[in-house]
């Protein structure tokens, strides 16, 4: 069993995924109202935003407390992948985080297991940091599979990654059935599957460095139910869709996790 008590060693990370919203001006005056209210966070910020924001988010972010992320990668360095980007190419605009195996591209973009595990295997070649969403449909769930389904994805998205890059990923618990469905999870079945995830990781590395590992929750987290969520052990923050598109509540969000 992981000892999850030392959650003080783990640095909690909001991050925004802004999935396919604001074009460039919306992203610009989203930035310019968010800054000063989160300049103060006692955790990690990050925003995640679609390909055409990334330029507008690198230079509104400048200098602040509040990372830049994309939504994707592709797997290969470069070629005749027509539509996509690659790693190096994010790298090389100053992006830092790569949001890899959003139940959206799993669902309606053809994303598996293994394309996932080779697009985090990119990332951390090109020198991102990852998040790494996992989570289990509402069926899955209901045939008693989570376990199963949640730790067969995240062995699969970690083979072939060190101990040592283990150190730039982030894992998210999005279950697939609470996302955009304004139905969270109970802090306690949102924990539950966090420690579990945490448990795969000391059996894949070590209890060390799954005790270090930041594993946040996904899916309807918002300024109400946030502050309960962050609470419990295994929660290191979140992964915010919805509410990363209005200042004030992600800002609510950032101070809950603040600590
Ligand atoms: P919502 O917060 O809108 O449910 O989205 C969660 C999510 O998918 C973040 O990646």
């Amino acid at each position: 069993m992981v000892n999850s008590m030392k959650k003080e060693l783990r640095r909690a990370v909001i991050a925004g995924n802004w999935k396919m919203n604001k074009n460039r001006a919306e992203a610009r005056a989203l930035l310019e109202e968010l800054v000063p209210m989160v300049k103060d966070a006692d955790c990690g910020v990050i925003v995640c935003v679609p390909f055409t924001d990334l330029e507008t988010a690198l230079e509104a972010l400048k200098g602040t407390n509040v990372a830049v992320g994309a939504q994707n990668c592709h797997w290969e360095a470069s070629g005749a992948f027509t539509g996509e980007i690659s790693a190096g190419m994010l790298a090389e605009m100053g992006v830092e985080y790569v949001i890899i195996g959003h139940s959206e591209r799993r669902q309606y973009f053809g994303e598996t297991d293994e394309t996932v595990n080779r697009r985090v295997r990119a990332a951390l070649d090109a020198g991102l940091k990852v998040i790494l969403c996992v989570g289990e449909t509402l069926a899955q769930r209901e045939q008693g599979i989570t376990g199963e389904v949640v730790g067969l994805q995240t062995k699969v998205a970690l083979q072939g990654v060190s101990a040592g890059e283990l150190k730039r990923i982030i894992i998210a618990y999005e279950p697939v059935w609470a996302i955009g469905t304004g139905r969270t999870a109970t802090s306690a079945q949102a924990c539950e599957v966090n420690h579990l995830i945490r448990e795969v990781a000391a059996g894949l590395y070590s209890e060390e460095a799954a005790a270090a590992l930041t594993i946040q929750y996904g899916g309807s987290m918002n300024a109400k139910n946030a502050e309960e969520l962050l609470n419990e052990e295994d929660i290191d923050g979140g992964l915010i869709g919805g509410a990363s598109l209005k200042a004030p509540d992600f800002t609510a969000i950032v101070k809950a996790a603040s600590r």
